[in-house]
């Protein structure tokens, strides 16, 4: 490290686990858990007083920072009850000062349930959904092994938008099992007549670790794949959308906080089953991560110490940085570089050079970001970036 570190003018966001889901879905590989009936009531309890003892802990480490951002992430944290989840905002407003207009997220899955709790959720504080989606197509949802269909999908995106929230973030997945190029238009053109302020839309992919990886389903060909991303960019371009990541486009004005400050390198504090965290440090930036199944996390959450924590290497923090700022469409800016490292920007000028050369990366105005083509090939160009 040659630059000075100062956490305090680092942003700092907070996550939370919720590992539990009604199924499996085959093609997710996030660390989730079915939840059956007969233990479900206790199960949530004993998690919630968990996470609420390791919120409690973790302030510890961070007296003076303030929180900007807080995202319950899943599994399907609308299995838990509002008044749980207001037990739990009620524990980090306690032992945190949060932001004025902090953004409070949490995501949601389509379900009569779920759907009947949405005013609950925004009674106890979240101010921002994020909708799992995926599919408008009762075919498509059923060959992902969805437990709703295109009626909930659409009861719960109504639900979602005229509840109150702030910003809604609907997750729409294509390149689906057996879809055309016509399918998949069909699904964004339905989400789109819903006007929500955020899209995520992801590609399907096989993930290591899944049902569909060891049974993989019949996906279209890659060509054809390219070839539906482009129209999909088309019709989110034409309806007022505007990319600022990989996977995530916005309305003007309502990028996701909590999100951009991962791909930003601002710290995050992670709580839950397997949450890793990211804290900086004057002596350097620290990784720190949960233990994976929940019942470890349950078990060792009263212990003095309920995460490792380890130091990242000089090494390991450029690439991060990079591996994280360039997935941002406009790139980062290069003063956020010694800011958040610690490490000085000269460092990577041979890099940046022969990047140049390729046609792969440029600085402009002070930013650090891919041409298209390097966007287009974004793993290629982020390999360059890899410590020797
Ligand atoms: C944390 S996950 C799940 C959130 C929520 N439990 C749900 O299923 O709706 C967030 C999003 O990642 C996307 N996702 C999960 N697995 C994926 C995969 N294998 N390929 C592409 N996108 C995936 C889905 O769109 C999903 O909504
Ligand atoms: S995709 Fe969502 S609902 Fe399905 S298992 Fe994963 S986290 Fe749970």
């Amino acid at each position: 490290m040659s630059a000075k570190l100062d956490p305090a003018s680092i942003p700092l966001g907070l996550y939370l686990h919720l590992p539990w889901c009604r199924r499996k879905c085959p093609y997710c590989d996030f660390n989730s858990h079915p939840l059956k009936d007969d233990q479900s009531t206790t199960l949530k309890e004993q998690y919630l007083l968990a996470l609420k003892e390791s919120v409690s802990k973790i302030t510890h480490t961070q007296t003076s920072r303030r929180v900007q951002s807080i995202y319950f992430g899943g599994g399907t944290p609308s299995l838990f009850s509002p008044d749980q989840i207001d037990q739990i905002l009620s524990t980090i407003n306690h032992c945190f000062t949060l932001d004025q207009d902090a953004e409070i997220t949490m995501e949601v899955n389509p379900g009569a349930s779920e759907t009947a709790k949405l005013e609950g959720f925004l009674a106890a504080g979240i101010n921002r959904l994020s909708l799992g989606v995926q599919s408008f197509s009762d075919p498509m949802l059923n060959s992902l092994g969805r437990i709703h269909g295109r009626k909930e999908a659409l009861t719960a995106s109504d639900a979602a938008l005229s509840t109150g929230f702030n910003s809604v973030n609907l997750d729409l997945m294509f390149a689906l099992p057996g879809q055309t190029l016509d399918e998949a238009k069909s699904d964004l053109d339905t989400l789109l007549n819903l006007e929500p302020e955020h899209i995520s839309l992801y590609q399907l992919t096989l993930e290591p670790n899944t049902l569909f990886h060891a049974h993989p389903p019949k996906l279209p060909q890659q060509d054809h794949v390219w070839a539906m991303q482009e129209s999909l960019f088309e019709l989110l371009q034409e309806a007022g959308y505007q990319q600022y990541e990989v996977s995530a486009w916005s309305k003007p004005g309502n990028r996701c906080r909590h999100n951009l400050n991962y791909w930003e390198f601002g710290d995050y504090l992670g709580v839950g089953a397997g949450a890793h965290g990211k804290l900086t440090r004057t002596d350097g930036i620290w990784r720190t991560l949960q233990p994976r199944h929940p019942n470890e996390f349950m078990k060792h959450a009263s212990d003095a110490e309920t995460e490792n924590a380890s130091l990242v290497s000089d090494d390991e923090t450029g690439f991060e940085f990079f591996l994280n700022g360039l997935r941002l469409r406009e790139g980062v800016a290069a003063d956020l570089f010694p800011e958040r490292t610690g490490l000085q920007l000269d460092l990577f000028t041979p890099l940046f050079e022969k990047l140049e050369r390729l046609g792969l990366f440029v600085v402009e105005n002070n930013r650090l970001k891919t041409t298209p083509q390097g966007y287009r090939f974004l793993n290629d160009t982020l390999e360059f970036f890899l410590p020797e």
